[in-house]
């Protein structure tokens, strides 16, 4: 054994719980100590203890090294919100990959959005009922947008990229998103080994698929990425497949995109890739990159077979036979 870590897990609701404990399995066959504290939320614990996340979940996320995170139903916003802040979960950060045997659209697509996590237009009360209508605020500070831009710039180099592209729209936006492009190139200047470019969201939006491959790293801030992360994940097909992760300085939190998915919830035949690549991105974020490598080409290699798939990539498998095959392909 090598390393070892505390590891925060929750597999909240739904498919969430099923997820996990295939995540669970893959980290268990690595060279790598861990060491899990399981935490509650979500609709059943609000059923159960009265709240959806509670005090000692939170205690338990922030004491570890990382958290995992399966999904949550209807609480899901109280629960990943409150966490975020909770964390001062400052990055989000969604892959845009595409991978064989997928519904991938074209390709070769291989980015990274990162995405502001805590001001822009999503700030909790700052919007307003005024006599005709009503007003919401758009924040950009020097000190978040700072942090994510250099977040950004570090992401690349320490994950040997070559380029960060800025999205914004400061032709329209010019003093907040003006702002935010001049601190772009500002903090560009302690990384003269990066190519910087930047483009306006609504060219980004068509880019995104006229020449996927053109990006990668897209920083960005709160809304425009929510929306550019979903673009990405209708790009290279596919719920099943797409992780994403919450950074912060006091704590790192990875989860997959999808929800409890109550539909298929309970039949065993959820695909666990999308948890798995978030547990790749947790050894990322550990700096545990071998072990991260030796399950992302497992993967590879399951969905370049194509044999053993979940019912969601047109195959006819579990969750236990896919988790079990990636166990095979390490
Ligand atoms: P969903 O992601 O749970 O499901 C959407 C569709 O994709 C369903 O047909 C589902 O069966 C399928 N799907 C999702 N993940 C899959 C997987 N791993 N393998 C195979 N098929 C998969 O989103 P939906 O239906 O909008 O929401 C269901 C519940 O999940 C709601 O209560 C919602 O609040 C919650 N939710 C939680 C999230 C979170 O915890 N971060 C994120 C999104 C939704
Ligand atoms: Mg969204």
């Amino acid at each position: 054994m090598t390393n070892k870590y505390k590891i925060a897990i929750i597999p909240g609701d739904g498919i969430g719980k099923e997820v996990i404990d295939a995540a669970i399995s893959i980290l268990n066959e690595l060279n790598i100590d861990f060491d899990y504290e399981y935490g509650e939320a979500g609709d059943d614990c609000l059923e159960k203890t009265g709240t959806a996340l509670p005090q000692e979940t939170i205690d338990i996320v922030k004491n570890c090294d990382a958290c995992l995170f399966g999904a949550a139903g209807e609480t899901a916003a109280d629960v990943i919100v409150k966490l975020r802040q909770e964390l001062k979960m400052f990055a989000n950060l969604r892959p845009v990959k595409s991978y064989p045997n997928t519904n991938s659209l074209t390709e070769n697509i291989d980015f990274m959005i990162v995405r502001e996590n805590t001001e822009g237009l999503y700030i909790a009360n700052q919007e307003e009922i005024t006599s005709n209508g009503a007003i919401a605020k758009r924040i950009i500070t020097r000190e978040a947008e700072e942090r994510i831009i250099d977040y950004a710039f570090k992401y690349a180099i320490e994950n040997n990229k070559s380029k960060v592209t800025c999205v914004h729209k400061a032709n329209v936006l010019k003093k907040s998103d003006g702002l935010f492009k001049e601190i772009f190139y500002e903090i560009g200047e302690k990384y003269p080994d990066i190519e910087k470019e930047d483009f306006y969201v609504d060219a980004t939006a068509m880019y995104l698929i006229t020449q996927p491959q053109n990006f990668e790293i897209i920083v960005t801030t709160n809304l425009f990425g929510d929306i550019l992360s979903d673009e990405g994940a209708g790009l290279v097909g596919g719920l099943g497949l797409i992780p994403s992760a919450n950074i912060g300085k006091d704590g790192a939190l990875f989860e997959p995109v999808h929800g409890s998915a109550p539909d298929i919830a309970g039949k065993g035949i959820a695909n666990p890739i999308a948890m798995i690549l978030s547990a790749v991105m947790m050894l990322r974020y550990l700096t545990e990159n071998d072990s991260a490598d030796r399950i992302e080409n497992a993967i590879l290699k399951l969905l370049n077979q194509g044999t053993v798939l979940t019912e969601d990539l047109g195959g006819k498998s579990t969750t236990l036979e896919v988790t079990n095959e990636i166990i095979n392909l390490l």
